[in-house]
């Protein structure tokens, strides 16, 4: 029978906790690995299901993956197989991050189209453009893409929509292309950069990762090196929340502050006092919580995976606050689940919802739509009255590791069952 939480809430967080390698760093990195002759090493590594998913599908094509030890691998990305397995890639959407790195290595690809997903339509034209931008052919049949090119050439492309995997999968594909490919209108989240940073010091020739216009020079070839996983932004900011949530006080470490520079203005805007240091934050309660109207964004804006322990947050509030979710059509319906826990929540459209609060969250039988909404849940769970079973917990595997014991060493009650 597949494992559930059961949290008991009401009880208040104290100490520290360390956030692990970003999830979505590290997805990238492994795609990466796809572009060398010889094994990369990847550390600090989460250890979640998403990375178990990827390598899986690696391993299909052809490439090996080697578990070294607690948060480091060892990647031989040579495959052979350009076509992504039609199984395995539903599981994970970012396994499309993996057809820039083939297409570049093996002249072609076939993938199916991931469709849409609880949280959106997902669409992926940005990436099919941007192929096509660097000289690839496409055809599509039935469910399938097939995007071909002997060898692709630098060019300039515009991308439509700012798409975070797909600035990563252009640019992985651009990196070993011929001549000179410039990313306009380019998503700048850290991973981005992060993953340009990696590719540089192994000889790729990338200017400008982080900015909206990415220039990426080609190359022949590159050398293989050791990639260490910035820290999990999301994860850090899901811990602040948690414990903004529960009037707790926690030291949150092993992370990067500036990543997260509009969450730290949020919560302070709120009450809720924030220490800033190098590498870790204190989180601390304030008299009361202000409520707050918040507008989700790329990068450097707030985050819309942060956007569902934020809500929880905000049903402590006293007040009327607004969410507008502009990333995703289907990511604020979870919310139903907090208004089944006593939250007092309108629906506008799918796009916006308002909060008012304070409300009394009591402990119920819930279940985790996906992965950012399991972690609002357990927010959620944390602050009620009472016991909450969360159910599909896979999906708060997928991102979080182990979390139900990194939470308990910090004083929540909560259990795997
Ligand atoms: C990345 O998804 C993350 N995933 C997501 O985290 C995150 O929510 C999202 O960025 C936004 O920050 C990974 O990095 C693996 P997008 P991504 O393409 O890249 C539209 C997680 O599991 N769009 O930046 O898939 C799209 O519909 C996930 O950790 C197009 O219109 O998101 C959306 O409205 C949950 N055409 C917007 O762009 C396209 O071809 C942003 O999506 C592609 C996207």
């Amino acid at each position: 029978m597949a494992s559930f939480f059961t949290i008991k809430g009401g009880k208040k967080l104290k100490g520290e906790i360390e956030v692990r390698g970003a999830k979505n760093a590290a997805l990238k990195a492994f795609a990466s690995a796809i572009l060398f002759d010889k094994p990369i090493t990847i550390k600090n590594v989460p250890e979640v299901e998403d990375i178990k998913r990827i390598s899986e599908i690696i391993e299909s094509g052809g490439g090996k993956v080697e578990h070294i030890r607690h948060g480091e691998y060892k990647i031989w990305g040579s495959i052979t197989n350009h076509i992504i397995d039609p199984e395995l890639a539903p599981r994970i959407r970012a396994s499309i991050v993996l057809t820039g790195p083939i297409l570049a290595r093996l002249g072609k690809v076939r993938f199916p189209h991931p469709g849409g997903c609880v949280i959106g339509k997902r669409p992926i034209d940005v990436f099919i453009d941007g192929f096509r931008a660097l000289g690839a052919k496409i055809k599509t049949e039935k469910n399938f893409y097939d995007v071909s090119a002997r060898k692709l050439k630098g060019a300039k492309y515009v991308f439509k929509n700012v798409s975070v995997t797909g600035t990563e999968t252009i640019m992985l594909a651009a990196v070993l292309a011929q001549g000179k490919t410039v990313l306009k209108n380019s998503a700048c989240e850290p991973e981005i950069t992060s993953l340009a940073n990696f590719l540089n010091k192994c000889g790729a020739n990338i200017k400008g990762a982080g900015t909206p216009e990415i220039e990426i020079e080609g190359v022949e070839k590159l050398k293989a090196e050791t990639y260490v996983t910035i820290p999990d932004r999301i994860e850090a900011g899901t811990f602040a929340i948690l414990a903004a949530a529960t009037g707790s006080k926690i030291k949150i470490n092993k992370m990067n502050p500036d990543h997260l520079d509009i969450l730290w203005t949020m919560l302070e805007d709120m009450g809720v006092k924030v220490k800033l240091n190098k590498e870790c934050v204190e989180i601390a309660p304030g008299k009361k919580l202000k409520p707050l109207d918040v507008k989700t964004h790329e990068y450097p804006g707030f985050p819309t995976d942060l956007q569902a322990p934020i809500s929880t947050l905000l049903t402590q509030a006293e007040g009327q606050s607004i969410i507008h979710e502009t990333i995703y059509e289907g990511r604020l319906f979870w919310t139903e689940e907090l208004n089944r826990m006593g939250a007092h929540i309108a629906m506008c459209d799918p796009h916006r919802i308002v909060i008012s609060g304070p409300s009394k969250l009591r402990g119920r039988e819930i279940e985790s739509p996906d992965i950012r909404a399991g972690m609002g849940l357990l927010a959620a769970a944390l602050i009620a009255k009472g016991k909450t079973v969360l159910r599909n917990i896979y999906q708060v595997d997928r991102g979080y590791e182990r979390i139900e014991e990194r939470l308990q060493k910090i004083g929540a009650d909560i259990k795997r069952k």
